[in-house]
């Protein structure tokens, strides 16, 4: 058996693959069928003059996601799905599937998200997992090349770390457990004993809303380093997603592609990253500010005025493919073809509106932002597409970032947090900072955040015994995922979301 990852190799031999019919269609005497095997798409031709009739009829009556095996002769064809094309000699039908549910036409989301156990199968679906997972071993990669230990922090907790307001409360043995938002506290104390550590794991936001950015279930990276301060962080942090971005960039072409992803923005994460403070970073959302001669709002209307444009001309081209369809002259597979472009233009209609919508939004929140507020959704958006690239804002207003957050002594009332910030809307990826040390402080902001302090005796200790400097930060998993594949939503990003009103499947 070969798999069509490894076609290249087998230019002009005759192979075996075993997999299923993704798509199909046949125009006499010749069936074309997008063959799948699971490590990659190519297109398999069968000819009733090679197979002969029976495997020929049975080739054409089968439906969509069938299993079969087929042998033939391996062409390499650029312009083909995959690079390939498989000249069949034979084929062996496994199991004829029923009425597949997920058609090549265009499905809604819901019905997509329905049918998620099915909908892995196809070619986004797919790019984005193995995009997912080319990122998931870049990450141990990297930490794993500079000496970190990766630690398991536990799922069930005792404590809040990020705020009570998001915390799923479950049963343990008649007390009350809270999943896990977040292993930083148990890193910290790890840190103590390992140096550079990192975690790996599921953590857990109940999140009451729908948002793109948000899943109650995501999988988040915290490393945490003793004798790190804020500066020496933001460097790791910058080194860590050039290095992960990069991988993607330089060895997953083929599914960037299938992606249709433009990774004009994402190469930018080979120049150095914008980094500025909270103060600063306001001035340039409200438009106080400006960037490359440019205000937060000169920029927007400048977008606006794109958008606009290249709706108007996505609508002259569905026009004219209308007009095309209704003189009658096209043939069958021609209409068809112009059909399914029509949907697809429309489809992008639809998307340009929503951004076209998002825009006054976007002009409020700039104009009516108030300094000392924690940023939106609609903030890291105005602010990134100042710069089109990674921006780090540092130095926060204390009162927005968490109890653990060191105040800054030379800069009062500002903690030594930072939140690094995606191009293209995608807002913060990261977050993290330097660690309150002082045992006193951490006591009162633990009060003031109204946090149980029984809970937290264990994490005092790591300020009693050998207190030291430490620095950390998470990165949401989903988040980067969605960024690197240029995904509209966080849905996709994950094999199985979680997601408020969403358990299944
Ligand atoms: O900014 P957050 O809340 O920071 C922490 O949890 C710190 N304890 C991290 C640390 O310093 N060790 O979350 C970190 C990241 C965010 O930047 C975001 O990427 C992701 O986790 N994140 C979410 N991703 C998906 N869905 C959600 N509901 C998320 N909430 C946070
Ligand atoms: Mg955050």
């Amino acid at each position: 058996m070969t798999y069509i990852k490894d076609l290249l190799k087998h230019k002009g031999q005759t192979v075996e693959l075993k997999g299923w019919c993704a798509q199909k269609r046949d125009s006499k005497g010749l069936v074309f069928m997008t063959f799948r095997d699971g490590t990659g798409f190519c297109q398999a031709v069968i000819s009733l003059d090679v197979v002969g009739e029976a495997s020929f009829d049975a080739a054409k009556r089968l439906p969509q996601e069938s299993s079969l095996v087929i042998a033939g002769k391996v062409i390499r064809d650029e312009k083909q799905i995959g690079g390939f094309e498989i000249q069949v000699a034979q084929l062996q039908v496994l199991a004829e599937a029923g009425d597949y549910p997920i058609t090549p036409k265009e499905h809604g989301v819901d019905f997509l998200m329905d049918n998620r156990h099915l909908w892995l199968r196809s070619r986004r679906q797919w790019a984005i997992m193995r995009v997912r997972n080319r990122i998931i071993f870049a990450i141990h990669e990297f930490f794993q090349g500079k000496g970190f230990v990766q630690m398991d922090a536990p799922i069930f907790t005792g404590n809040a770390c990020e705020g009570t307001s998001t915390l799923f409360e479950t049963d343990y043995y008649g007390e009350p457990a809270y999943l896990s938002q977040s292993g930083q506290l148990y890193g910290e104390a790890m840190a103590m004993a390992q140096g550079l550590i990192y975690t790996f794991g599921p953590t857990f936001r109940a999140e009451k809303s729908k948002t793109r950015r948000h899943l109650s279930e995501f999988w988040m990276i915290e490393p945490e380093m003793a004798f790190y301060d804020l500066k020496m962080d933001m460097d790791l942090i910058e080194d860590f997603v050039r290095f992960v971005v990069s991988k993607v960039l330089d060895e997953m072409k083929e599914e960037l592609k299938a992606l249709e992803r433009d990774t004009t923005y994402l190469e930018k994460v080979r120049e150095p990253f914008i980094r500025m403070k909270y103060e600063d970073a306001v001035s340039v959302i409200k438009g106080e500010k400006e960037v490359n001669g440019k205000t937060s709002l000169q920029m927007l209307a400048h977008e606006e005025a794109a958008l606009k444009n290249q709706r108007a001309q996505l609508e002259t081209d569905i026009a004219e493919r209308e007009k095309k369809i209704a003189s009658g002259e096209l043939k069958k597979g021609e209409v068809n073809f112009n059909q399914a472009r029509i949907d697809k233009l429309k489809n992008e209609i639809k998307d340009l509106d929503e951004k076209l919508q998002n825009i006054p939004q976007w002009q409020n929140s700039a104009r009516n932002f108030k300094r000392g507020d924690d940023f939106g959704g609609s903030d890291e958006t105005v602010l990134t597409k100042m710069f089109g690239q990674p921006v780090m804002v540092y130095n926060w207003p204390q009162e927005v970032k968490a109890f653990y957050m060191k105040e800054d002594e030379t800069d009062k009332g500002y903690a030594k947090g930072v939140d690094l910030l995606a191009p293209e809307g995608y807002g913060e990826v990261v977050g993290g900072g330097e660690r309150e040390t002082d045992i006193e402080r951490l006591k009162n902001k633990i009060e003031e955040h109204q946090l149980p302090m029984s809970a937290f005796e264990w994490y005092l200790d790591l300020r009693k015994f050998g207190n030291v400097p430490h620095s950390g930060f998470g990165l949401g998993l989903e988040r980067l995922v969605a960024w690197i594949c240029g995904l509209q939503h966080i849905r996709e990003t994950i094999p199985f979301p979680r997601s408020y009103g969403r358990l299944l499947p």
